[in-house]
């Protein structure tokens, strides 16, 4: 099978084709035939965040143009595909209907089925395409948009144990960065000058630190960097900032390896003892190598296995979407094309 997808929730119009084939251990497994983006980033940088009616104005001048390279790249024609698979939701309104309207008309002409696809599920499902994992797994999505622990017992199985109360850990990093005078989005650029600094030199707080519950709360943490960092006392010098960096993602790792600790108590209860434990992290915060390193160490201690997708799938790219929509697929699923685009859309 051979899926294309198409993302435009956000700031990237991003165009994947997958095939999707099942290995000889009846584990799905996929190769990645084509993977081109747009990123809108520096038409938004000088706002500071994503304005809406930009984005969908700029995924509406690149999708065709996207498309057609992708199908080059893979050295396709619309005749080879089995189906056309785009994000409905959740994201940004008018983008989502841009790549889903796209996506209709090609399956429509084209007379293929269509798949509408959850944002969030296709950060979750993204880890089994570049490397084979069975369900059930715990995943830790963390991302621009959502923070959430939920437990994959399968395909569209899912159970949520927790999320975050204000601020997504992504817009936590975006935040934080542009307070340090960093780059947007932040994420990257904090993990990047982190590197050169110390992560004990400013004592930052952990929210919800020894609860059992598996929510998050970022906004005070980000409270507590403004406070430091707008004070009289606070020089704004490289080496400042990269401890100020170090210190805000050493905080940010310790709460995500807790609330993962905790609701991994939860995940073996509900899906038994017996099956092996496997923790994964996907989405674009996912793509930090601090935090894997955290959470790999926490899965270490509980015997059980980590996994991150490739990095370059951890943040928005059509590939994930056309591989959520070959994996439903493949379970017999398509959808009419009245399916509707949304803003928010839980998945568990
Ligand atoms: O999954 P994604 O591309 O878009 C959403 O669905 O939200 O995630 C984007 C978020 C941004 O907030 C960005 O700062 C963050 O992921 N991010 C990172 C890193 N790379 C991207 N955060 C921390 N470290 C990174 N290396
Ligand atoms: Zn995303």
């Amino acid at each position: 099978m051979i899926v294309l997808g198409i993302e435009t929730s956000c700031d990237e119009t991003a165009i994947g084709i997958v095939r999707h084939s099942i290995a000889p251990n009846g584990l799905a497994r996929g190769s990645i035939l084509a993977d081109v983006i747009a990123s809108q980033t520096d038409r938004h940088a000088k706002f500071g965040g994503v304005v809406p009616e930009l984005a969908a104005r700029a995924h509406i001048e690149v999708l065709t143009p996207l498309i057609q390279q992708a199908l080059k790249d893979a050295k396709l024609s619309f005749d080879d595909l089995s189906a056309i698979a785009a994000t409905a939701g959740p994201g940004l309104i008018g983008g989502v209907m841009v790549g889903l309207v796209m996506a209709k008309a090609i399956a429509m002409v084209k007379n293929l089925p269509f798949l509408a696809i959850n944002h969030l599920e296709a950060h979750a499902l993204s880890a089994r395409l570049d490397t084979q994992i069975d369900y059930p797994f715990l995943l830790l999505l963390i991302s621009g948009g959502h923070s959430a622990l939920i437990s994959v017992r399968g395909l569209g199985d899912y159970h949520g144990w927790g999320a975050t109360r204000d601020d997504a850990v992504g817009e936590a990093f975006d935040k934080t960065a542009r307070l340090l005078g960093l780059g947007f989005p932040g994420g990257a650029f904090i993990e990047k000058t982190a590197i050169n600094g110390c992560e004990k030199k400013f004592k930052l707080p952990r929210p919800f630190f020894g609860t059992s519950h598996c929510d998050f709360s970022f906004a005070g943490l980000k409270t507590a960097v403004r406070r430091i960092v707008e004070s009289d006392d606070f020089n704004k010098n490289p080496q400042n900032i990269a401890d100020m960096a170090a210190s805000f993602q050493s905080a940010i790792g310790d709460c995500l390896v807790e609330r993962t600790e905790n609701a991994l108590k939860f995940h073996k209860k509900l899906v038994g003892t017996q099956k092996p434990l496997t923790i994964i992290a996907a989405g674009g915060v996912a793509a930090n190598q601090y935090i894997r390193k955290k959470l790999a160490n926490l899965a270490q201690k509980h015997n059980a296995k980590f996994m991150a997708p490739h990095p370059r799938l951890c943040t928005d790219n059509g590939v994930m979407v056309a591989w959520a929509g070959a994996e439903h697929l493949a379970n017999g699923r398509s959808d009419l094309l009245t399916a509707k685009p949304r803003a928010r859309w839980d998945l568990a």
